[in-house]
C-alpha cells in the first residue's frame, strides 16, 4: 500500500457513519466482504441506543455477506434498509419480525439501479482489498459484487486491507460497468473465459477516507458432507444431462454451466465431475464452490467465471499457494456481469438452481417457507433460470423428516413461473416439462420427482380443479394448511 493514504482503525472508520447513513458494502456472500469496520459500526450503535440516540444505517450488499456484517449489525438493530440477499439466522429473523425493512433485488439489478437512481444515496463505500496503489487502483480480494458501483457513486471510501489475501491475487479480477441506457452496447463477453475489463476498481484517490488495517480470515462455512438425498439429486442432475447430450440437445463439446449457492448444488457438480460421460466444462455462475475447485484439479472443469470464491478456508489458502495455476482458470467479475441476462443467453447456460418447494405445475418457490417467512432471498436465480438455455430446479422431495412435502398443489410464494422452469429434480427422479401442457406436467412431476407418501394426496388434488390448469381455490393450500394446523402436510384435506 502506499502510504499517502490515513490510516485509521475500525473505530475510527465508523466513527465518520452517522444515523440514516447508507453504506454499500463490497463482497459476495462472506467472500470480499469487509468485517472490522461493521463490528465496530454495530458497537457504536448500540452505544448510541444505550443512551437513546437513534443510529440505523441503510445496506446494499452485493448478496449475502459474513456474520461481522449482517448478524452485527441485526444484531445491533441497526438496519434501516437491506437488500438484495442475506443468509443470516438474526437478520432473518429480525426481518421476519418486522424490525428491518428488507426488499429482495435480482443480484444482476442491483449496480443499474443504484446506477440509474432509483434508490437511496451511497453515503460510504466499506471495500475489502488485497492492495490499493497511489492512484487509487484497489484490488478486491475474493469477491466483488458490486463493488465497482458503490466505489464510484459513495461520497466516501473506507478500505478494509487485508493481509491475508496476497497483492498477488491481482489479474484475476475483470472489472467492467455496462454503459446505462440509451448509450449501453453489447456486453462483449463472448466466451466464459472472455476478459473485457480492468484487473482493479479505479477511484479518484481523494475519495478514500482511510485505510483501515486487517488480517481477519474470511466467515467461509464448511460444506456439509455429500449425503444419500443430495448424492442422488447430483446423479440424477448428471444423469439426465448425458441423456439430453445423446439426444444431440447439448452439443458435445457441452455448455457452460451455472450451479447455485449451497450443498445441493456443490454435491450437483461432484456428480457432474465424477461422471465420465460428461465432458471436460466450462463454469459461468455466481459462486464458485469448493466442487469447482476440486474438480479443476482433476483437470474437469477447464475454467471458472464468477463474483466470489465462496470457498472454505483452506480451499481459498490453496488457491493462493498456487495462484499461478488458478489465475489462469479464474476470473472474478461484478454480479452485473457474472449475472447478466445478455450474457447467460448469450452462452447458452445450463442453470441449476435449488427450490424450497415447487407446484405440480412447475411454478417455483425459492425464497418465503410457507409463504409468508423470508429464508434468503431470490438471489441470482432469476436472473440465470430465465435466460437460461436449460433450467434445472433441484430439491429434495420432502423437508423436516416428510413433515413437508416441497412439491405442493400450489406454491404459496412465486419467484420462478412455469415459463421458465424446463425441469424439475428430486432425489426421486427427473420431471422434464419441456412441450408439456400443465396437466401433462403435474402427472410427470407426480410421478417422477414427488415423494411416495405425497403421491396419492396430489392425484387426488389433480382431479379436483377444471379447466387448462386445474386448481381448486378451496384447497390449493391445504398442504400449508395442514402443516401451520397440525405440523404435518401429510393431514392435508380438500
Ligand atoms: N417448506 C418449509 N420449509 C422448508 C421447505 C419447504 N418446502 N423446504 C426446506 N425447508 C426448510 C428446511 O427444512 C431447512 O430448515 P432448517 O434450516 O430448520 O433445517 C431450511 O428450509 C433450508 O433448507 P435446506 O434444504 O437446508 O436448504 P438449502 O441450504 O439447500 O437452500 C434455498 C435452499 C432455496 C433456501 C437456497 O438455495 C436459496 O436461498 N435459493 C434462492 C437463491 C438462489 O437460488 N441463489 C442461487 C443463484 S446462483
Amino acid at each position: 500500500m502506499n502510504t499517502k493514504y490515513t490510516v485509521m482503525s475500525p473505530e475510527e472508520a465508523a466513527s465518520f457513519i452517522k444515523d440514516g447513513d447508507n453504506i454499500g458494502f463490497s463482497g459476495f456472500t462472506a467472500a470480499g466482504c469487509p468485517k472490522a469496520v461493521s463490528m465496530a459500526l454495530a458497537k457504536q450503535a448500540e452505544e448510541k441506543h444505550a443512551k437513546g440516540e437513534p443510529f440505523k444505517v441503510g445496506m446494499y450488499t452485493g448478496a449475502s455477506t459474513g456474520d461481522s456484517i449482517d448478524g452485527y449489525l441485526a444484531r445491533a438493530n441497526a438496519i434501516k434498509f437491506r437488500t438484495p440477499y442475506q443468509s443470516n439466522k438474526d437478520l432473518r429473523q429480525s426481518m421476519n419480525d418486522g424490525t428491518t425493512n428488507y426488499f429482495d433485488l435480482h443480484l444482476s439489478h442491483l449496480a443499474q439501479m443504484l446506477r440509474y437512481g432509483f434508490l437511496e444515496k451511497i453515503n460510504f463505500a466499506i471495500v475489502e482489498a488485497a492492495d490499493i496503489t497511489a492512484d487509487g487502483e484497489i484490488i478486491p480480494t475474493c469477491g466483488v459484487g458490486i463493488a465497482p458501483t458503490i466505489c464510484k457513486y459513495a461520497d466516501k471510501i473506507i478500505v478494509e486491507l487485508n493481509s491475508r489475501h496476497p497483492k498477488e491475487i491481482r489479474g484475476i479480477h475483470d472489472i467492467y460497468t455496462p454503459l446505462d441506457p440509451p448509450l449501453r452496447r453489447e456486453i462483449p463477453v463472448y466466451n466464459v473465459s472472455d476478459r473485457i475489463g480492468t484487473p482493479y476498481i479505479k477511484v479518484d484517490p481523494a475519495k478514500i477516507l482511510c485505510v483501515v488495517n486487517t488480517d481477519l480470515e474470511n466467515e467461509g462455512g464448511a460444506f456439509t458432507p455429500v449425503d444419500e438425498t443430495t448424492a442422488r439429486i447430483g446423479d440424477n442432475v448428471a444423469d439426465f444431462l448425458v441423456k439430453e447430450m445423446s439426444l444431440g440437445h447439448i452439443p458435445q463439446s457441452f455448455l457452460p454451466i451455472q450451479s447455485g449457492v449451497g450443498n445441493i448444488a456443490n454435491a450437483v457438480l461432484g456428480s457432474m465431475g465424477n461422471n465420465s460421460a460428461i465432458p471436460k466444462f466450462n463454469v459461468y455462475t455466481e459462486v464458485i464452490q469448493d466442487a469447482v475447485i476440486e474438480l479443476m484439479k482433476k483437470d474437469r472443469i477447464t475454467f471458472a467465471s464468477g463474483c466470489s470464491l465462496t470457498v472454505s478456508n483452506p480451499a481459498i489458502e490453496e488457491i493462493y499457494g498456487d495462484l499461478k495455476f488458478f489465475r489462469e482458470k479464474i476470473l472474478l467479475r461484478p454480479q452485473e456481469l457474472s449475472n447478466n441476462p445478455e450474457i447467460i443467453r448469450r452462452l447458452g447456460l445450463i442453470t441449476i438452481n435449488t427450490a424450497l418447494e415447487a407446484d405440480i405445475f412447475g411454478n417455483i418457490n425459492s425464497t418465503h417457507v410457507v409463504g409468508t417467512k423470508m429464508m434468503n432471498g431470490i438471489g441470482g436465480s432469476g436472473d440465470f433460470t430465465r435466460n437460461a438455455y436449460l433450467s434445472i430446479f433441484t430439491t429434495p422431495s420432502v423437508a423436516k423428516g416428510t413433515k413437508i412435502s416441497a412439491i405442493v398443489p400450489m406454491v404459496s410464494h412465486h419467484d420462478h413461473t412455469e415459463h421458465s422452469v424446463s425441469v424439475l429434480i428430486t432425489e426421486q427422479g427427473v420431471a422434464d416439462l419441456r412441450g408439456k401442457s400443465p396437466v401433462q406436467r403435474a402427472n410427470a412431476i407426480i410421478e417422477n420427482c414427488v415423494h411416495p407418501e405425497y403421491k396419492q394426496l396430489l392425484q387426488d388434488y389433480l382431479k379436483l380443479g377444471k379447466g387448462h390448469t386445474p386448481h381448486s381455490l378451496k384447497s390449493c393450500f391445504a398442504f400449508h394448511n395442514a402443516f401451520n394446523e397440525t405440523g404435518d402436510m401429510h393431514n392435508a384435506k380438500y
